[in-house]
């Protein structure tokens, strides 16, 4: 795939803000981890400062654990099937995260809806991934129905988490274009190098968003 493709970023935040201390953030991921291992990866070089206390997944064959392992950072998988009932499912998400001492929680690839509880533990220090231009196009097969929809352009958005699916104001967004000879996976690949762009960009800016509140400079 060519990946000299044309898009556009909105806003135009080019630069990783600094954080000292490090910012402490939670990822919550459901598949690959491909936007995990882009943090991991900048967080290594030293290039953005965060600090992912933990990982937790649902999944226990997600591909997330072994990049999680192979970087030595905590994880968790906490599946929904292992309690009675979803309440309790969130209470140890809850716990998990309170116990590590998280500013912001990220959910890149997490594929399962939370409750008005779990946003409301958190409120204002979650945000969420999304491959479309949000607010269209909610949902988990966003990238397969902006194609059949006969789009010409869509992308992906970065939104603080509100208890409605994939609503929430939008931190960020990367928009490109469907032409006749792209598919699912030319699309599917493309909104994944995007994302691996806003994400970290989005962090920066929720990450300095959540500090100046804390600072009461807002
Ligand atoms: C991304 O496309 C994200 O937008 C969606 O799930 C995918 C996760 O990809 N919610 P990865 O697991 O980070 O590779």
């Amino acid at each position: 795939m060519d990946k000299s493709f044309n898009y556009l970023i909105s806003p135009e935040i080019i630069q990783l803000r600094e954080f000292s201390p490090k910012l402490k953030i939670a990822i919550l991921a459901s598949g690959e981890g491909s936007n995990f291992q882009e943090l991991i990866n900048l967080s290594k070089s030293n290039r953005f400062d965060i600090d992912i206390k933990i990982l937790i997944t649902n999944k226990s064959a997600a591909g997330c654990i072994s990049r999680a392992q192979n970087s030595n950072i905590s994880y968790k998988v906490i599946k929904g099937s292992d309690y009675e009932n979803k309440d309790y499912f969130e209470d140890e998400i809850i716990n998990t995260i309170k116990k590590h001492d998280i500013e912001l929680v990220v959910m890149a690839g997490w594929m399962k809806i939370m409750s008005s509880k779990f946003v409301n533990a958190f409120k204002n220090k979650i945000i969420n991934i999304h491959p479309s231009l949000l607010p269209s196009f909610k949902g988990s097969n966003a990238i397969k129905e902006a194609i059949k929809s006969d789009s010409k352009i869509t992308g992906c958005s970065v939104h603080f988490v509100e208890a409605e699916v994939d609503s929430g104001s939008l931190i960020m967004q990367a928009a490109l274009s469907i032409s006749d000879k792209d598919d699912l996976e030319t699309i599917t690949k493309k909104i994944h190098l995007l994302e691996h762009k806003i994400l970290p960009l989005s962090i920066s800016q929720a990450g300095y968003i959540i500090r100046s509140r804390f600072m009461g400079n807002d």
